[in-house]
This record gives C-alpha cells, structure tokens and sequence, in this order.
C-alpha cells in the first residue's frame, strides 16, 4: 500500500526528527529531501555547475559527511532556488513517494508540489530561538564552531530566501496540520504527529 506523509517548515523546525519518528514508528521509508539540495549545493561549491550537479547526484554525495555545514546550508538554499535544479530533483522524490510500504518526506514544498495530494500533511514550526538553540546544540554536538547568532543569522537568511522565491516557495499547503513544537518537548511533538497519523489511517 503506498501511504505518503508530507512534512513542510522552516529551518530547523523539527521536520527532520518527526520525520524519522514517523516512519520508524509506521514502518514507512524516509526521504530527507533538503538532503538533495545540500548536496547539489556542496557540489556547486566544489566548482560544478549546480543543474548539471543536481541531475548526476549519486548515492555517495547524499553521504558526505560535511552536508549539514552552514556553508552548504546556504549554498542549498541559492541552488534551491533554481527552476531547472528544482526539476532534475522532482521524478527522484515523486517516484519515493510512491514506493509501497509507505512514505514519509521532508522538505519546504513535499504538500504543496512534491505530493499535492499526500495523505497527510504536516507543517512544522517553531519560533526562531527555539530554531536557532536546537540547530546550534547539534551542530555543536557534531564538532562544528559556530555561535548561535551564526546560527540564527544562516536560518533567518535562508527562510528569506525559501519564501521569497518564484518557484516552490515554502508555505504551508491548504490542507497542512500545523504543528508549533516551540513548547514541546521531541516526544510530545512526535506523537502528536503519530495521532494526526493514526486518525488518518484510522
Ligand atoms: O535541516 P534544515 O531545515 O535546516 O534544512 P534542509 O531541510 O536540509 O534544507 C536545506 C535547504 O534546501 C533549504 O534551506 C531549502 O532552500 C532547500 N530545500 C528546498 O528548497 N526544498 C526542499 N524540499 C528541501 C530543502
């Protein structure tokens, strides 16, 4: 049975995790589509142009272990911006969608382009300091130097940036449950979003 959760937000929402929880708790596949991005962008970086970076994407350059650097999260977000990279990403993550077993995807336009009509949609947000403390512990956990206000400063641009633009911007889609994890706790985010879930499979 092909059974798809869309889950939309800003930076450092939460997608993320409640993505990876879904999925683990339904038995469902995972795809982290900002992962696509990040890794066109890490490719640009390194001299390639990013159209022609975005449609030879290999499994090795989802691996890199340096993707989640605020240098390539910037630069993902310039390359996410253009329409041609934006298509050679779109058949990879529609066909994911699908698979059978089901299907979780996280990302900025999964409800409103990726899978319009996904069973269930979830926009995840959470205030910016709240953004900005999270992404800082994890990036400082995995050995980045980086001070908050980088932090803050790189998620603010970004946001900009993924709203403003032209094609796919992030918004949430009509039909989105919106989820404001600012005063949860990961558990208490998680399984509010395994009984939006549930309700839906009933
Ligand atoms: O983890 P975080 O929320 O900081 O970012 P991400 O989901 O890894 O996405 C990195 C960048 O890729 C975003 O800032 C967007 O510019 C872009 N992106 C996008 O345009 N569309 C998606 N479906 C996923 C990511």
């Amino acid at each position: 049975m092909a059974f798809t959760i869309a889950i939309d937000g800003p930076a450092a929402a939460g997608k993320g995790t409640i993505g990876r929880a879904l999925a683990a708790h339904f038995g469902f596949g995972h795809l982290d589509t900002g992962l696509l991005y990040r890794a066109t962008g890490r490719r640009m970086l390194s001299g390639l142009d990013a159209v022609e970076a975005a449609r030879n994407l290999t499994p090795e350059d989802l691996d890199a272990g340096d993707l989640r650097t605020p240098d390539v999260s910037q630069a993902a977000s310039h390359v996410a911006a253009i329409p041609e990279v934006r298509q050679a990403l779109l058949d990879f993550q529609r066909a994911f969608a699908r698979r059978a077993g089901g299907a979780v995807l996280d990302g900025r336009d999964i409800g409103t382009v990726i899978c319009p009509d996904a069973d269930v949609k979830l926009f995840v947000t959470a205030n910016d300091e709240e953004r900005a403390r999270r992404r800082h512990r994890e990036l400082s956990d995995s050995g980045e130097t980086v001070t908050r206000a980088e932090v803050m400063e790189d998620l603010r641009q970004r946001d900009e940036r993924d709203s403003a633009r032209a094609e796919a911007p992030l918004r949430p889609a009509e039909d989105a449950h919106k989820l404001d994890t600012s005063e949860m706790t990961i558990e208490e985010a998680i399984a509010s979003a395994v009984a939006i879930v549930e309700a839906k499979l009933g």
